[in-house]
């Protein structure tokens, strides 16, 4: 008899073939919709296995429904969307997909800080809009990228991937993490600091920490205080470390520069959302480790951990 499991979302057809062989799969056949709570909270009741997004909220009350679950396999490298505790203690195994997206995920970090210093979506809008009447001196002028101070906040992975490429721009690099990494400082030229002076001497500023009860407006009013007027400020790693109201302050007031943000409280966001009718904001929609080889290598991860669990072995990404 086949194990039965329940997909989130469409997923591409060799993943859907692959779980086949094995599992009876049902899945939410939507790409653009996610699953809604009454649905899952019914398609959970018989699965031992669920394959889910970083959309989907699996609470407590949502375990409770699942009697034969086993697995929760997340299509992410964050799991803020699972109370893992909870899981815990209902002998349910969670599993995330670390690794495969950390350089595409480090790509769109140094694309948004590029393309917020160079104010590159309101260059091109403003070409466009039929506004490019001439050449002139002060047109459009940004921040230099090359030379300037990157503080990283989090110095996992992506981290150490993103100081990487700050690496061929000159830039002077510093850190801000729970534990300081020597072995990185050594290799890649890192200097580990507090995070009120990594806030006060960066030019860039990228949050790359995960998201948790501790990182939760990780920078608000103060912190932003602290920051250069001409400091931009990059967040690829969840929306909540940095509080949004006091962000929306900090850029209509200018005392920071700029904002690059893939990554909302809420996501989708609200189009009457404050922060986008800022001019000096660039956003996007969540697409960190949106490359077409990374979203399948991230597919297959989660098919390799929720099959593992299910044959009775050890995930190769077991959180918690
Ligand atoms: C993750 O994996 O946590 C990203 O936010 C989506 O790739």
């Amino acid at each position: 008899m086949k194990r039965k499991i329940y997909i989130t979302r469409k997923l591409p057809e060799p993943i859907v073939q692959r779980l086949s062989e094995t599992c009876e799969v049902r899945m939410w056949e939507e790409d653009e919709k996610p699953v809604p709570r009454e649905v899952l909270e019914e398609e959970i009741e018989d699965v031992e296995g669920l394959f889910c997004l970083l959309t989907e909220q699996i609470d407590a009350s949502l375990l409770d429904k699942a009697d034969k679950l086993k697995v929760v396999s997340n299509m992410a490298v964050g799991y803020n969307n699972i109370d893992v505790e909870a899981a815990k203690e209902r002998n349910v195994i969670v599993t995330n997909t670390p690794g495969v997206l950390t350089e595409t995920t480090a790509d769109l970090t140094f694309s948004l800080l590029m393309a917020t210093a160079r104010r590159i979506p309101e260059a091109s809008e403003y070409l466009r809009n039929g506004n490019w009447n001439t050449w002139s001196p002060m047109q459009l002028t940004g921040q230099d990228i090359h030379g300037a101070t990157l503080g990283i906040i989090g110095l996992g992975r992506i981290g150490e991937a993103v100081a990487k490429r700050a690496q061929g721009f000159d830039m002077k690099v510093l850190y801000h993490n729970r534990s300081r990494n020597h072995e990185a400082e050594g290799r890649l030229d890192l200097h580990f600091t507090e995070l009120n002076t990594l806030l006060r001497e960066s030019d860039y500023v990228c949050v790359l920490t995960p998201f948790t009860p501790e990182t939760n407006n990780l920078i608000d009013t103060k912190q932003l205080d602290l920051m250069k007027k001409s400091a931009i400020i990059i967040n690829s790693a969840r929306g909540g470390i940095v509080n949004e109201k006091a962000l929306y302050k900090a850029l209509k007031e200018q005392s920071i520069w700029a904002a690059g943000l893939d990554v909302f409280e809420e996501e989708p966001v609200r189009l009457d959302h404050p922060l986008l009718t800022l001019p000096n904001v660039v956003t996007l929609p969540h697409i960190g480790s949106a490359s077409i080889k990374t979203r399948m290598k991230m597919a297959n991860l989660a098919a390799t951990n929720l099959l593992a669990v299910l044959e009775g072995e050890e995930p190769p990404n077991k959180v918690g």
